[in-house]
């Protein structure tokens, strides 16, 4: 080669570099991540065929094009560790890089779970001492997602190294999701394919004020949602106040959702999904695909909600005010909209007694003209007008042009 070729080839090396640092760098989460997570229905039932099952449903029922990407295995899949410590699967799971191919081959993505302790909260291998190493088996495998998991990590290492100190488990609990953060930073910077990192540690120390800054583009503000309506409300409720830390790349998460499981009526599946999607959180289904019931599948592709919960906006609702036990909360929208949610959150109403909307406490003045996004119809919103719910029920209404 001669000199000037070789000074070319170096040029174009030294221009391609930063294009490829930034394809790795490309921003993940920009909106609240959608898609299924395996816990809250098949818990330790999880397998291979589980998976891709999920993954055929959501493109064979249109959740893919609702806008559910994200395919995540939970707790129960890691196997045993080799003579150089790399993670193996289980027998549930007999080619993780092959499920994953699967998974991609269908326009989807893939998520995977681990924790920084010895073990999972199901008592499986995690991470501790294996943070780099995993990062890179999970990006050879093709992972798009990882949901990191304190559990162990509390008594293994907190406890132990500071057992009557408070504040020290804390530091030690942030620097474990620091270091997660990094590995899966490097794992991307040298793949080009970046991680999304769900912390999950409950919400504990204000987790929403650190996690950002070592790279959390979701976090659990709670301890573990159940299909029960007390569990949804309770949850929800603990929202209030988060509001300001969530945006673009970054969001509280109360959890996956329990559309479709266990008791709930038809009226609290609807108001959990349109609560979470005012709250701006991700939207993972944690349902029985293939036993999916058509009205549970109308609300999980219900595609007015979900453009609330994706607005790029991307600001999470607040609770505007609670008349006895109806609540109001509002989030603004891009373009100048408004999302309303009236909700009765309690177990029953007089009729006798309708509640009435407070206009001006949204910051609204004069008669509203908006969408109610579980009828389709357009609806006109009056001072002081009577809204009548019936328990544990919601009226959730787009307003494109408030008048304020
Ligand atoms: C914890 C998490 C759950 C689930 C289980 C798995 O309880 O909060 O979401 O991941 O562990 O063991």
């Amino acid at each position: 080669m001669n000199p000037i070729s070789r000074v070319m080839l170096f040029l174009v090396a030294l221009l391609t570099l930063p294009a490829i640092a930034a394809l790795a760098q490309a921003p993940v989460a920009q909106t609240p991540p959608m898609g299924w997570n395996s816990w809250n229905y098949f818990a330790g039932k999880v397998d291979d065929k589980g998976i891709r099952d999920a993954a055929d449903q959501i493109v064979a029922t249109g959740m893919k094009d609702a806008g559910y990407t994200f395919v995540n295995i939970d707790d129960t899949w890691e196997g045993e560790r080799d003579a150089s410590g790399v993670i193996h699967t289980n027998s549930k799971f007999p080619d993780m890089k092959a499920l994953a191919d699967y998974v991609h081959s269908k326009g989807l993505k893939i998520g995977i779970y681990s924790g920084p302790g010895t073990k999972t909260c199901a008592g499986f291998p995690a991470s501790l001492g294996h943070e780099e190493q995993d990062a890179k088996t999970y990006a050879e495998w093709g992972i798009d997602y990882l949901k990191y998991d304190l559990c162990s990590f509390i008594p293994d290492v907190m406890q132990k190294q500071a057992p009557h100190d408070k504040a020290a488990q804390m530091k030690i609990m942030i620097a474990a999701y620091e270091k997660m953060g990094k590995a899966l930073k490097d794992a991307a910077q040298q793949t080009g394919h970046p991680i999304v990192f769900s912390l999950c540690q409950y919400g504990w120390d204000a987790v929403w004020e650190w996690a950002p800054a070592l790279g959390g583009n979701l976090w659990r503000t709670t301890g573990d949602i159940e299909a029960r309506w007390q569990s949804i409300y309770d949850i929800a409720s603990e929202q209030s106040g988060l509001e300001d830390y969530a945006g673009p790349g970054h969001w509280n998460d109360p959890d996956m959702l329990e559309v479709g499981n266990g008791k709930l009526s038809l009226a609290e599946n609807r108001t959990h999904f349109s609560w979470w999607a005012m709250l701006a959180a991700p939207l993972l289904a944690g349902n029985d695909l293939p036993n999916m019931k058509p009205e549970i599948h109308a609300i999980l592709t219900n595609k007015d909600v979900i453009a609330i919960d994706q607005d790029s906006l991307g600001k999470q609702a607040r609770h505007v005010y609670s008349d006895g036990e109806v609540e109001v909360w509002a989030r603004p929208l891009a373009g100048g909209g408004m999302a309303v949610a009236v909700i009765n959150v309690g177990s029953d109403r007089q009729s006798t007694h309708p509640f009435h909307l407070d206009l001006a406490k949204l910051g609204l003045h004069g008669e509203q003209s908006g969408k109610d996004l579980w009828t389709g119809k357009t609806v006109t919103l009056a001072d002081k007008q009577p809204i009548e719910l019936n328990s544990h029920d919601i009226l959730l209404v787009r307003l494109d042009h408030p008048r304020m």
